[in-house]
């Protein structure tokens, strides 16, 4: 019986595009499914947007949107970035979709017949001007213990401090700046302090699910008391309306705190993806709960190591107290940083993976880098430009695709693209070696020590090449016209190549999925299963030889991590005693204060943004810039088309503040009237530094204020 596993990774907030942090998760868990569908387990890999909460509704009102076209938007831009990364999940889902609200409910009520849920009156921080009740990053104001200005409500950045929101010296909203008053609300509590979560959480994360670090940190949550009982906090779960999530059962006004119903999510889109494949939502129900409660199915999540405590106390929790089968894995990764740099958790640094791939650099370069640097413990890894340059071009072109380029050539003009199958003495010892670290390489996908496995396979590509050196093709080549044991030399010499190109393919094809699709055409074979490692291919004929793969453009990483704050301002004439060119260009000849004056400069909020049909260049913008309603109450909002495509994808921009030309004359475009400029900053001449910085005011500007 082959395995089965139901794979996840974290589901990303609908806030933002993708940034590298959350690519480098998608490949962790893309290239272990991989490796398992390559010895034949039975994976379903599934993932969603996890839509809900009050940043999101926040962001959604800013940009002038539903929360549900906010998140509709969002997850519009998802595909490119999967499909650009050979992300290979089974189904893209939403929490806010039909399935979620569904089983977000059932297994409320089963935990409230399991008398699990409580109902608390707790006082919190409401915001009167804009009628909610305010979560703790929404409120800000003086560091109790320092005295720093503008501080979130739960620690202060400036002396690290921790404490409530109420604690902070005058406190005001973030969102309307009013003064928050304090009210009182009833809460729904998750009992994780009764007896019996408590001692079955204890028990579930210590008993190999987890890895060694994770398992020994999570037990320091279980705090004991004097008698030496172990103890847990109850967990609140509902918000107040407006609140954009799901309604709580028989609790009008009442919503689940979104992390009650994220994880969920994994069942949802799971749930869905029966759906779309049953064409039946009523039969996926009953199909997805059958095969979710199959003991012999394998539950996996793969997440970052900020969100352990959800995943090993809370989930499992409401899974095993709603009678469903918990987790069998949690596979946690540390974070990835750039050069050293932390990335901010929503934003991203550094690397933006659209613009790695609008570069034309390779998916498979990163997903090699990443593989090669990632292991099964919590460390964080680093993004390393010249560490990146080197093991793309020196290993993994220089050791791996060379050996195919070596020999093909020799094979289709001299023997018709047709294998020796005899290979010789010493071709099918080096041969056997390979085949020999099979068992190996596919335990440390397993296990995902991947950089051990990529290890591994170079040390095989060392040993094919130094094969090739010792027994130089291109010398038997030469010979090779007169001398017919020369010939047949040659023709072993880059058959055992090839076929170890073919076994090399093979113990890279999870990390490298579409460069072995290459290959196996290449080959003229069938899709590449680990089990094909202990086959040879015998007498077979394989197609021509075309180029696999590019070594990295230095500059074109160069060019990716240009980073936007600080332009290089190394100008033409610098050191030549020539006046400098700021910005590569010199400056504008001097006006007076009243022609500055003529140009109204606006902060604008833009609402949407849309590729436009037909251009590479533009994008469609819409923006509000103060400008009210009109009479039937419409928002008077502005169409402006600007050339930053190549620099933003729409995602990027929606919601974000932004400085216009507001009375520059209407002009009339191929794709329609275009209602003033957009300002963005640019090298002048962007083939020597590339990149497109739009303009963003500080925080507290309002769309409709001059820029003066
Ligand atoms: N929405 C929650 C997860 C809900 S799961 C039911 C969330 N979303 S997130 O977008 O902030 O993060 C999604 C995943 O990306 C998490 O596993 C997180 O750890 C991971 N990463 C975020 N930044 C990262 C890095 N810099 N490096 C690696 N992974 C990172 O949390
Ligand atoms: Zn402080």
């Amino acid at each position: 019986m082959p395995r089965k596993l139901f794979v996840t990774t974290a589901l990303p907030y609908a806030n933002a595009a993708f940034h590298i942090g959350h690519m480098m998760e998608y490949i962790q868990a893309d290239t272990w499914v991989r490796a398992q569908r390559m010895k034949g387990t039975a994976v379903t890999f599934v993932c969603a947007d996890d839509a809900h909460g009050a940043p999101i509704m926040i962001a959604a009102e800013k940009a002038g949107l539903s929360p549900q076209q906010f998140v509709a938007g969002i997850a519009a831009g998802r595909a490119q970035y999967l499909d650009g990364f050979h992300i290979g999940f089974d189904n893209w889902h939403s929490t806010d979709g039909p399935e979620n609200h569904r089983l977000a409910q059932d297994i409320y009520r089963r935990l409230r017949d399991n008398d699990l849920i409580d109902v608390r009156t707790i006082e919190q921080f409401y915001d009167p001007d804009k009628g909610m009740f305010l979560p703790d990053r929404f409120i800000k104001g003086q560091c109790p213990k320092c005295g720093a200005a503008d501080q979130y409500g739960d620690n202060c950045e400036n002396c690290g401090a921790v404490y409530a929101p109420t604690d902070l010296i005058a406190p005001y909203s973030a969102l309307s700046g009013a003064t928050p008053v304090l009210r009182t609300s009833e809460h729904f509590f998750f009992k994780l302090s009764d007896p019996r979560c408590v001692a079955y959480l204890e028990q579930w994360t210590q008993d190999g699910k987890l890895q060694p670090e994770v398992a020994n940190k999570v037990k320091e949550w279980f705090s004991r008391d004097a008698d030496g009982r172990a103890a847990l906090n109850d967990w609140d779960i509902s918000r107040d309306a407006p609140y954009f999530g799901i309604e709580i059962p028989d609790a009008p006004g009442k919503y689940f705190y979104v992390w009650l119903d994220a994880p969920i999510g994994y069942l949802a889109a799971l749930e869905n993806l029966f759906a779309k494949r049953l064409g039946n939502a009523a039969e996926a129900i009953t199909a997805c709960d059958a095969y979710l409660a199959d003991p012999e199915l394998e539950q996996v999540h793969f997440i970052g190591k900020d969100i352990v405590t959800f995943h090993t106390l809370f989930w499992p929790a409401t899974l095993h107290f709603s009678g469903r089968k918990v987790p069998d894995h949690i596979h946690v990764h540390g974070f990835l940083t750039v050069n050293h740099d932390k990335m901010s958790k929503s934003r991203g640094t550094g690397i933006s993976p659209l613009k790695y791939l609008e570069l034309g650099m390779n998916p498979e370069w990163l997903r090699y880098y990443l593989a090669a640097k990632l292991n099964a413990r919590v460390e964080d890894i680093d993004f390393n430009t010249e560490d990146f340059i080197a093991r793309v071009n020196s290993d993994l072109v220089g050791k791996y695709i060379n050996i195919a380029s070596r020999a093909a050539g020799f094979l289709s003009k001299r023997f018709g693209g047709r294998l020796s199958a005899d290979l010789g003495v010493e071709g099918r010892l080096l041969l056997d070696g390979l085949r020999a670290q099979r068992a190996t390489i596919e335990a440390l996908y397993e296990t995902r020590e991947f950089g051990k496995a990529i290890r591994e396979t170079m040390a095989l590509a060392d040993r094919v090449n130094a094969f090739v050196d010792l027994h130089k093709p291109w010398e038997l080549a030469k010979h090779a016209g007169a001398d017919a044991a020369k010939l047949a030399a040659l023709h072993d010499v880059c058959s055992v190549c090839i076929e170890a190109f073919r076994l090399l393919t093979i113990y890279l094809k999870p990390v490298l999925p579409a460069l072995a699709a290459q290959v196996e055409a290449f080959l003229q074979v069938a899709p590449l299963q680990f089990a094909d490692a202990d086959r040879a291919l015998g007498h077979h004929t394989i197609a021509s030889y075309q180029h696999l793969m590019q070594r990295v453009d230095a500059a074109k990483l160069e060019a990716l991590l240009a980073p936007p704050e600080t332009p290089d301002l190394a100008a033409a004439g610098s050191g030549t005693g020539l006046p400098a060119l700021p910005g590569g260009t010199a400056l504008a000849a001097e006006i007076g204060i009243d022609e500055f004056n003529a140009v109204d400069l606006r902060i604008a909020r833009i609402v949407n943004a849309e590729t436009v049909d037909g251009s590479s260049k533009l994008l469609r913008l819409t923006l509000d810039v103060g400008e009210g309603s009109d009479p039937q109450g419409q928002p008077i909002l502005r169409n402006v088309f600007s050339g930053i495509r190549s620099a933003y994808a729409p995602a990027q921009l929606i919601g974000k503040l932004t400085v216009m030309v507001a009375n520059l004359a209407p002009r009339k475009m191929k794709f329609g009237l275009s209602e003033g400029m957009v300002l963005a900053a640019s090298h002048a001449d962007d083939t020597a530094q590339p990149g497109l910085f739009v303009l963003e005011p500080g925080p507290g500007a309002q769309p409709g204020m001059r820029v003066r």
